[in-house]
């Protein structure tokens, strides 16, 4: 999107992203996980910053349900508002790689078309998709918070799943089912996947 600001000029600072990455030991990159509500990506996504941290990097969250709380407190799930909800998100990503940080980003992030945006935004290689894929008839039984079932009696809207889209990542580089392996598995094919990289 271009700016609505007219005279404004980009300012490149003195110390360079390369320069944190070396201070710190590690690239930053994003970590952008997809998937239904309760599919796994906060799960997962806290375990592997958690898991990241234990060996000396510096790692970040962000999280669906908590950017809604603040940030973005003034979205709800129209496609508009996703479609605002993940550009913003990705902004914000770009900005915490740009500083150093291991980026984990845990949102349904539905549209493709956002997704990659959000890829465009930074360079080869530095934004990883992970598609967190779960059947929707397990994740009607394992409804964590009652939204399935709420969707499903038409109490919420436009649920992701039931009554709102989801489209599917085509080429992930990272694909993890919650139904078949458990958190540490899905972990540790993000881990191996950023020691082949050279990430980490
Ligand atoms: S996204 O579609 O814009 O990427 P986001 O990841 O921020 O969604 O928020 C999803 C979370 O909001 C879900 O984990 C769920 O707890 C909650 N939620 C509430 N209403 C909805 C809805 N209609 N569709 C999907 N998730 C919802």
């Amino acid at each position: 999107m271009d700016p609505k600001s007219k005279n404004i000029v980009w300012h490149e600072g003195k110390v360079k992203k390369e320069d944190r990455e070396k201070l710190l030991g590690q690239k930053g990159i994003i970590i952008w996980l997809t998937g239904l509500p309760a599919s796994g990506k906060s799960t997962i996504a806290h375990e592997l910053e958690w898991k990241l941290l234990e060996m000396g990097k510096l790692a970040y969250v962000l999280d669906g349900d908590n950017i809604r709380h603040g940030l973005n407190s003034d979205l709800g799930f129209s496609p508009e508002d996703r479609k605002e909800n993940i550009r913003r998100i990705s902004e914000v990503a770009k900005l915490f790689a740009e500083a150093g940080l291991i980026t984990i980003t845990a949102f349904i992030s539905p549209y493709r078309e956002d997704r990659k945006r959000a890829r465009n935004l930074v360079k080869d290689g530095e934004f990883i998709e992970v598609y967190v894929k779960c059947p929707v008839e397990k994740l009607i039984e394992r409804d964590p918070k009652g939204l399935y079932k709420k969707a499903l009696s038409g109490e919420i809207k436009e649920f992701t799943g039931i009554s709102a889209p989801y489209e599917e990542p085509e080429n992930p580089e990272i694909l993890v089912e919650t139904d078949k392996e458990s958190v540490e598995e899905s972990v540790g094919k993000i881990l191996d996947y950023l020691r082949s990289k050279k990430i980490i």
